[in-house]
């Protein structure tokens, strides 16, 4: 069982290890450009006022939402197991000049080393309801977490051409696992993410629905690809997305469920 787990991180981290170089290139298209809009704007409102709070960015990469919060002036501890995306953030924080707001840590989310309540804010945007308990752990009473999780009614619909059975099984709530990035999560709807945090001492502030909406608007492949648009229709989709990501009955469509609660 160890053995699995340990073998699992390992294939993980050589996966991501390989894809760092190019792993920020998909949020230079407009479709990737459009989901870091979204994800940012909806973060934007959950921030510490002050700016000396101290964040942690779990499973953070290669730093596309530390770097924006080092220049805003919080302290970030950025940790990921894979050497090579940390070494993109590096690359750019340093290029950016604010490499000394961030502390950078090579680790996995689900062995965090630091005490109790040592984080004003915490962040880990990689579908990892697994890590959730050591999340809340360090995040101090008060303080805000924001957790991406997988959505199962949004994998069961992205499964299905694929796989009915899998696809039918999450549906059923026979299976909660589904793969994201060639990785088994396991996978949520909405209510199961809110009585599973509430469950590890949170309270749920809100559930948005985010990454994947584009694709049924039927966005067509060369617009989502390109690396150039026209910002009017870029302002469209951006605020199509974001209304989307609040609508109850939209929130089952994403690929992933984004969650803000408080420690009590
Ligand atoms: C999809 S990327 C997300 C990066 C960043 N959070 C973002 O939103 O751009 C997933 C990241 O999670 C990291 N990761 C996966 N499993 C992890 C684990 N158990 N502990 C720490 N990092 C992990 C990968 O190395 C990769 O950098």
């Amino acid at each position: 069982m160890l053995e699995d787990k340990s073998r699992e991180i390992e294939s993980t981290r050589k996966r991501w290890d390989e894809h760092a170089k190019r792993y920020d290139e998909w949020y230079e298209t407009f479709e990737g450009a459009a989901e870091h809009h979204v994800d940012w704007e909806l973060l934007k409102g959950y921030l510490p006022q002050n700016r000396d709070a101290k964040i942690l960015d779990a499973a953070g990469g290669t730093g596309r939402i530390t770097l924006p919060l080092a220049k805003m002036g919080y302290s970030v501890t950025l940790c990921d197991i894979s050497p090579e995306m940390l070494n993109v953030a590096r690359q750019k924080l340093l290029r950016e000049r604010v490499i000394d707001k961030v502390e950078i840590l090579e680790c996995d989310v689900c062995k965090l080393r630091f005490a109790d309540e040592s984080f004003d804010f915490v962040l880990c945007w990689d579908g990892m309801i697994e890590a959730a308990k050591e999340l809340v752990l360090v995040t101090k009473k008060g303080g805000k977490i924001s957790i991406f999780l997988m959505n199962k009614c949004g994998a069961a619909i992205s499964k299905f051409r694929e796989d009915p059975d899998s696809a039918l099984a999450l549906l059923r709530s026979k299976s909660n696992y589904a793969y994201d990035d060639e990785k088994k999560h396991l996978a949520v709807s909405v209510e199961e993410a809110r009585e599973f945090f509430e469950k590890e001492g949170m309270k749920v502030i809100e559930i948005y629905a985010v990454c994947g909406i584009l694709k049924l608007l039927s966005v067509p492949e060369e617009v989502r690809k390109s690396r150039s648009w026209d910002a009017s229709f870029f302002r469209q989709t951006t605020e199509m997305l974001l209304r989307l990501s609040k609508e109850p009955s939209a929130k089952g469509l994403s690929r992933h469920l984004a969650l803000y609660g408080e420690r009590i």
